[in-house]
């Protein structure tokens, strides 16, 4: 962590320009950057109001995609300067990514339009920006292709659980992009988390859709065989008993199989048991999820003790992980995010999160006391005393990583 205070960037308002870039607003303030929305504009464009307009309407999934697409929309991500070099790798890492997978955040290149062929974004672009002293500061600045349907934190913040196959649907679309950064990237994401994990459409509880995630921010990635302090960064809660460790030479792959074991969980409960916590003070004796999950098979619940186990040297790789994930009941169960059904009169993704929280609410709490009593009950009491070895693997499943992407170790 740098000593010195972080000095904020200004925030650049709507219509201000960026390379060949105009900023639409500010969509987040991310710990490390400001995430905007802009576009490319064309001749004739859209007023920014107009667009703001549109963007407010109810639109099918296809539909989104398509305006985003047309009106040239993208997510600007510009770095406190702190951090540039962070943002510099992870253009970096986005560039050598050919092929990506589906549930990989690409960086953003204009579709190919007669009037105003398309460039090859060179380099990461850079622009000045001013701080909030007013001094300006040369800084590298990242287009994204914009996912916009919000993070998964947003959908978790109503505390209510995912339909248990769209909570393994997520996993194994983040867990395959995670082998992909593994296997091909050769990279560590090591900040992986529900506010690391977007969709590609706004959630609509009348269009019955799976979910379609992507894994962003590779700000804190790093190569696990050139250590950086880069894995001092990334989300405690996520993050396994061995981050602690000063020197960060421990740290391999294994990191994001741990840290997609606590989202996957997290998942399913709708909120994080106080075991994970207990797991990160390397607490003697690991236990097992299923107590927590009633309802999920023993497979899947076997799955996540493995992926959590304290000793990486326990826990499966993550093409390992993804494919055990696949031969659990879950994932042949509906993965639908959204219910059909729900009519609400207006759908945004403002307003339409703001409906499925308010009717998750009560369910929610329902769900939140189960599982702090549950909890309460393993750490409380003394339950029976799992090996550390009790890990189940899944029944029908294939053991061996053969797949290709499986992490160099
Ligand atoms: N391509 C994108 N499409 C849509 N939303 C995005 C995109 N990139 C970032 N965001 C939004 O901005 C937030 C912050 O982005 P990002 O994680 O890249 O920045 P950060 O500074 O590393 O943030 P943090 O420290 O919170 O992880 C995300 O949680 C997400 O809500
Ligand atoms: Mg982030």
């Amino acid at each position: 962590m740098t000593e010195r205070p972080i000095v904020p960037l200004r925030e650049l308002s709507p219509g201000q320009r960026v390379g060949q870039f105009e900023i639409i607003r500010l969509l987040n303030r991310g710990g490390q950057a400001h995430i905007y929305l802009a576009r490319v504009p064309l001749d004739g464009a859209a007023s920014l109001a107009t667009l703001e307009e549109t963007l407010r309407r109810r639109m099918r999934a296809a539909a989104w995609q398509s305006f985003v697409a047309d009106q040239r929309i993208c997510v600007l991500k510009v770095p406190f300067v702190d951090f540039a070099d962070h943002l510099t790798d992870e253009y970096e890492y986005l560039r050598r990514a050919s092929d990506p997978p589906p549930a990989l955040v690409r960086l953003y290149a204009p579709p190919i339009d007669r009037a105003r062929p398309s460039r090859e974004i060179p380099g990461p672009p850079a622009a000045r920006f001013a701080d909030v002293n007013g001094a300006l500061h040369q800084l590298p600045y990242l287009p994204l292709e914009y996912s916009a349907g919000g993070s998964l934190k947003d959908v978790l913040r109503s505390g209510q659980p995912l339909p248990p196959g769209a909570a393994v649907a997520i996993a194994r679309q983040v867990g395959y992009a995670l082998s992909y950064l593994h296997g091909v990237l050769n990279i560590v994401h090591h900040d992986v988390s529900p506010s690391n994990i977007v969709f590609r459409t706004p959630l609509d509880p009348t269009e019955a859709r799976e979910p379609d995630c992507v894994l962003i921010d590779l700000a804190v990635a790093y190569h696990p065989a050139r250590p950086t302090q880069r894995f001092r960064f990334g989300k405690e809660k996520y993050l396994p008993p061995e981050s602690n460790t000063v020197a960060g030479s421990r740290l391999d792959y294994r990191v994001d199989t741990y840290s997609l074991g606590v989202v996957l969980l997290e998942m399913l409960l709708g909120a994080l048991p106080p075991t994970t916590d207990a797991v990160r003070q390397n607490r003697p004796r690991y236990l097992p999820v299923a107590p927590l999950l009633p309802r999920s098979s023993p497979e899947l619940c076997g799955i996540i003790d493995a992926m959590l186990q304290p000793d990486p040297a326990r826990r499966p790789d993550m093409a390992t992980a993804v494919e055990w994930l696949g031969g659990v009941a879950e994932a042949r169960q509906p993965a639908l995010l959204a219910q059909p059904g729900a009519t609400p009169e207006v759908v945004n993704p403002g307003t339409n999160r703001v409906l499925l929280i308010g009717a998750a609410i009560m369910a929610s709490l329902a769900a939140l006391v189960a599982c702090g009593l549950l909890a309460l009950l393993l750490i409380g009491s003394t339950p029976p005393d799992p090996p550390a070895t009790a890990v189940v693997v899944p029944r029908g499943t294939v053991v061996q990583p053969t797949s290709t992407l499986a992490p160099a170790r």
